[in-house]
């Protein structure tokens, strides 16, 4: 093998692990279902009275909850996570 032979193999063992590193480190980030339900219980208790009283996940549908999701996160300002938070926590009463 030729040095510079060599040293391609070595780059490229070394992608491949910071690939799989990278991929792992990535899977751990998504958070579960279950993350995302107990999250989005505590936000709803923090958020979702401030205006008006908490309204309960059983009132509308999923696909209600959808779009009046959209709507509180303008009116209350909500990042995309706590969202989706939210709505895993609101439709799972369905
Ligand atoms: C910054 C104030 C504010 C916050 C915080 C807020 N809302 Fe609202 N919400 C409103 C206002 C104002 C309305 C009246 C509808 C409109 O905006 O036109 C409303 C309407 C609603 C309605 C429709 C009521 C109906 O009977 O049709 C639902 C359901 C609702 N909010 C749920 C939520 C949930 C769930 C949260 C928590 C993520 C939340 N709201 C947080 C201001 C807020």
């Amino acid at each position: 093998m030729r040095k510079s032979q060599r040293l391609g193999f070595g780059v490229a063992t070394l992608i491949l692990l910071l690939t799989v590193a990278l991929s792992a480190l990535a899977a751990e980030s998504e958070p579960t279902e279950t993350q995302l339900f107990l999250r989005g219980a505590k936000l709803w208790g923090a958020y979702c009275g401030q205006c008006h009283n908490a309204r309960s996940g059983s009132e509308f549908n999923r696909l209600e909850w959808d779009t009046l999701l959209l709507h509180m996160r303008v009116r209350a300002n909500l990042p995309a996570a706590d969202a989706e938070a939210l709505r895993v926590f609101l439709r799972s009463s369905h």
